[in-house]
């Protein structure tokens, strides 16, 4: 009753931004993603007889707290598809995600988590039934089951049966490159969960970001089959601009990013100037994602070293879906 997991965290280049259900984690629109081999985070679960509730370790520390909540309200749910509630389970997840890399270790935890936790109790689960299942931990989990380039289907039907994600063209596909670049002096106020929330709720900008969607989504498809970099890259770039100028019309307004931001942002536009092309993109906070072809990486890396306001650039390719360590 033990199974070890690992997954990769994954970077949205359409983004999902918007919930229409909020209990079952059901979006507003499609989304599109790259998983990263760098950031990943394994997870083991194992259930044992004499637990009256579970015991959750992150980091070798024991976690009692909202993040424990969030994990044992995730294993309820794979409780009750086994029809074991009342069966207890010890976690251990290790981060190999820098917290300061920007990138949320929650789409990698939720992965190895659900990964881990459902064979563990012994289902057996296809890729489409654990995305499924991992979109109830975290939205943009459910796309970190596979790697390379995934796509997750919003659906339609209200109890979430056909939402969760697929593969749409596997890490061997196309060796782009992710540059993580990490501010010095980061403050993030407003979780994403809040901060979809209340762009939903109040933003007047909210009805023209989803509608925008099928055309982007279309539009980065054909160029990641063709592997036209420009086209991926332009069509990631507008669909972050839209995403965050979304929350500029919530109420009250709110923006993810400092200056350091706009100066990462107009380098990356000068490096365009001069011939390298490079794209951004932005998730819920201030650090920004470079993309960029491997012929560039060092002098992508180097011009953005140099920004000031950045403490670091991590590299990043494309990286694998959920794999298994060891079982018993
Ligand atoms: C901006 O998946 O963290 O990174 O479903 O509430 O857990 P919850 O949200 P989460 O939101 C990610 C938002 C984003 C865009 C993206 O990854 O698609």
């Amino acid at each position: 009753m033990k199974a070890t997991a690992k997954a990769h965290t994954n970077i949205a280049l359409i983004k999902y931004w918007g919930k229409r259900d909020e209990t079952l984690i059901l979006p507003t629109n499609n989304s599109l993603s790259l998983t990263l081999d760098g950031f990943y985070t394994t997870t083991t679960v194992q259930f044992r007889e004499e637990l009256t509730e579970d015991v959750f370790f992150l980091n070798d520390e024991r976690i009692l707290d909202e993040p424990y909540r969030r994990v044992s309200a995730f294993l309820d749910l794979i409780r009750k598809m086994a029809l074991r509630e009342g069966s207890y389970a010890e976690i251990h997840s290790n981060n190999a995600v820098p917290t300061a890399a920007g990138f949320a270790s929650s789409a990698s935890g939720f992965a190895a988590l659900a990964a881990a936790g459902s064979r563990a109790i012994g289902l057996k689960l296809s890729e489409e039934e654990l995305s499924r299942l991992t979109r109830q931990g975290s939205g943009s989990a459910c796309r970190s089951i596979y790697g390379g380039f995934a796509e997750w289907q919003m659906g339609n039907e209200i109890d979430g049966s056909d939402s969760y994600a697929v593969p749409i063209a596997p890490q061997e596909h196309w060796d782009v490159r992710v540059a993580a670049v990490v501010l010095s002096d980061v403050a993030k106020d407003v979780s994403s969960r809040a901060g979809m929330k209340r762009t939903v709720d109040t933003s007047v900008f909210f009805d023209s970001w989803v509608n925008s969607i099928p055309a982007d989504l279309n539009e980065i498809k054909a160029g990641i089959m063709s592997r036209d970099f420009t086209k991926v890259g332009q069509t990631a770039e507008a669909n972050c601009l839209k995403m965050h100028a979304t929350t500029l019309g919530a109420a009250p307004p709110f923006t993810y990013w400092q200056d350091s931001t706009f100066t990462v942002m107009q380098t990356v536009r000068e490096l365009r100037q001069q011939g390298i092309p490079a794209y951004f993109t932005i998730d819920a906070g201030p650090n920004v994602k470079v993309l960029y072809l491997p012929e560039n990486e060092q002098q992508v890396q180097e011009t953005l070293r140099q920004v000031p306001g950045v403490a670091d650039v991590i590299l990043s390719r494309a990286g694998q879906g959920i794999s298994y360590l060891d079982e018993a």
